[in-house]
C-alpha cells in the first residue's frame, strides 16, 4: 500500500493507523498455509472499526455544517455496504484469493485515495471551527 497523509484531527490519525494494522495483520493470516478462525474474529474488527469511524467523521461534519458532506457521506456508505457483502460471501465460501484481492488491492487503494482526498479536507475544516474531537 501507498503511503498516506496524516490529517489535521489526531483521533483520526490514530484510526487510520488501527486501520492499517488490521488490514496488514488480515493480510498476513490470509497468505498462511490455512488461514483459521482468526480470519473472521479479525474481520469482524475490521468493519466494527469502519463503521464507528464513519459514524464519528459523519458525526463531526454535521456539527460543524460541513457543505460537501453528502459527497464524503456516500463514499462511506459505499465502502461499508462493500465491505459488508464482502465479509458475507468469505462467511459463505472461505474463498481465500478473492478475499486477500479485495484487501490487498481494492481496500489499500481505497484507503489511501479517501484520506488523502476527502479525509484530508474534512479535517482541516473541522479543525478550523475548533473541534478536535468527536
Ligand atoms: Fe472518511
Amino acid at each position: 500500500m501507498q503511503d498516506y497523509p496524516q490529517v489535521a484531527l489526531e483521533f483520526m490519525n490514530r484510526d487510520h493507523a488501527e486501520f492499517v494494522v488490521l488490514r496488514a495483520r488480515l493480510l498476513e493470516l490470509l497468505s498462511a498455509a490455512a488461514p483459521d478462525a482468526r480470519v473472521d474474529k479479525l474481520l469482524g474488527e475490521l468493519l466494527a472499526h469502519t463503521r464507528h469511524h464513519f459514524a464519528e467523521e459523519e458525526r463531526l461534519m454535521q456539527e460543524t455544517g460541513f457543505p460537501p458532506y453528502p459527497v464524503h457521506k456516500r463514499d462511506h456508505d459505499h465502502v461499508l455496504a462493500d465491505m459488508t457483502t464482502r465479509v458475507e460471501r468469505w462467511k459463505q465460501g472461505h474463498d481465500v484469493p478473492a478475499l486477500k484481492e479485495w484487501l490487498d488491492r481494492d481496500i489499500g487503494d481505497w484507503f489511501v485515495s479517501h484520506v488523502s482526498s476527502m479525509d484530508f479536507v474534512t479535517a482541516g475544516f473541522i479543525k478550523a471551527q475548533g473541534k478536535d474531537r468527536p
